[in-house]
């Protein structure tokens, strides 16, 4: 009888419901496609901790889900059967119900509950790093991120190096203003804080490229600040460290790579970066000033990005990278510390050769 009368009165409303579940599916469909070539999605988690991340997640979504239908379902039908018609007597009045008010408080309860437990247990152990994790640190900078490995004895920027299963606490902090390390695919979001550490764990089960982002806005150029992380198997990310370790060598006389070191060291590049030769090398001190700090450059070349990962662009080759960064380096990323020094092409050019030795 109640299901004739529901029916009779949702037939109008079925065309029009049809035109517009067919839009929401064809817009859904777009932006699946844009899901699947997103560097920075958390709907494809490449580790342990991203894939506690989004279970909560998912088990959270499809409890609204259904929360959801049966709310906007109920309100719909409420609206169908009880609508006002001539002749018809008002419903009757549910208003101080008791037993309706004490459910309906204590359904949603239930709900939170339930939602509650996995999502405070999960907030606690992702952020307790184990005992026997491999500490990184990690500096946030206007506008890149210093990634430094106490336990090894290594200082780089732009890419962070760790090894596959194998959990990585970066206890983090920051030199200027804040920031916030993001790497969806590995882990959640996380402060980076001037004068505080915080920790961040991060986790990945296979040898693959990931992208990062700051996500909190510290500047003019927090939207070209990126991560990048690599992870690889154990033995090479030994081999890594192995090189990492190396002093850099210093170019053969009389090359173009002898004359971009002289660049570097004649343009006041000293001030900013370091670049290890060792304590044999005759030549002006090139550990940088601490309160001045731009990327170490000892193993630059084994860096397969640079200026805060943004560069080289897509398509274009690591020299030509280099050649827009140094004609222009606050052309490239606004309010970049590194300044214009306006460098001839062929100063550049040795740069680059010398920049290249620095494997
Ligand atoms: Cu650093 Cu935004």
């Amino acid at each position: 009888m109640i299901w004739r009368q529901v029916r009779r009165l949702i037939r109008p409303f079925v065309k029009w419901g049809t035109v517009l579940s067919l839009t929401i599916f064809s817009l859904a469909a777009c932006s699946l496609v844009e899901i699947e070539d997103a560097p920075l999605t958390t709907f494809e988690p490449a580790g342990p901790f991203a894939e506690r991340i989004d279970a909560i997640f998912w088990q959270v979504f499809w409890i609204a889900v259904v929360i959801f239908v049966v709310v906007e379902g109920g309100i719909l039908l409420i609206v169908l059967l009880f609508r006002d018609r001539k002749g018809r007597k008002e419903p009757r009045q549910i208003h101080g119900n008791n037993k309706l008010e004490i459910t309906w408080t204590i359904i949603p309860a239930l709900i939170l509950t339930v939602i509650a437990i996995p999502t405070v247990q999960g907030v606690f152990e992702l952020t307790e790093c184990d005992d026997d994790a491999m500490p990184v640190e990690i500096i946030g900078h206007q506008w890149w991120f210093e990634y430094r490995y106490p336990e090894l004895g290594i200082e780089t920027g732009s890419v962070l190096a760790i090894p596959v299963d194998r959990e990585v606490c970066a206890f983090m902090t920051s030199a200027d203003v804040l920031h916030n390390y993001w790497v969806p695919h590995l882990m959640g979001k996380r402060y980076l804080v001037p004068g505080q550490e915080t920790t961040l764990k991060l986790q990945a089960d296979e040898p693959a490229e990931y992208w990062g982002h700051c996500a909190e806005f510290c500047g003019l150029s927090h939207s070209l600040m990126r991560a990048r992380v690599v992870s690889m198997t154990q033995a090479d990310f030994d081999a890594w460290a192995a090189a990492q370790q190396q002093l850099a060598v210093p170019p053969e006389p009389d090359t173009p790579a002898a004359a971009g070191l002289k660049v570097f060291q004649e343009q006041g590049c000293t001030q900013c970066h370091t670049v290890d030769y060792g304590p044999d090398f005759a030549g002006t001190n090139l550990v940088a000033d601490e309160l001045y700090n731009g990327p170490n450059l000892t193993h630059f070349a084994s860096r397969n990005v640079f200026a805060g990962a943004i560069l080289p662009r897509e398509g274009q080759t690591h020299a030509d990278g280099l050649r827009e960064w140094l004609a222009n380096p606050p052309g490239v990323k606004p309010g970049s510390f590194m300044p214009d020094l306006d460098l001839t092409h062929q100063e550049i050019e040795d740069l680059i050769a010398w920049l290249d030795t620095l494997q």
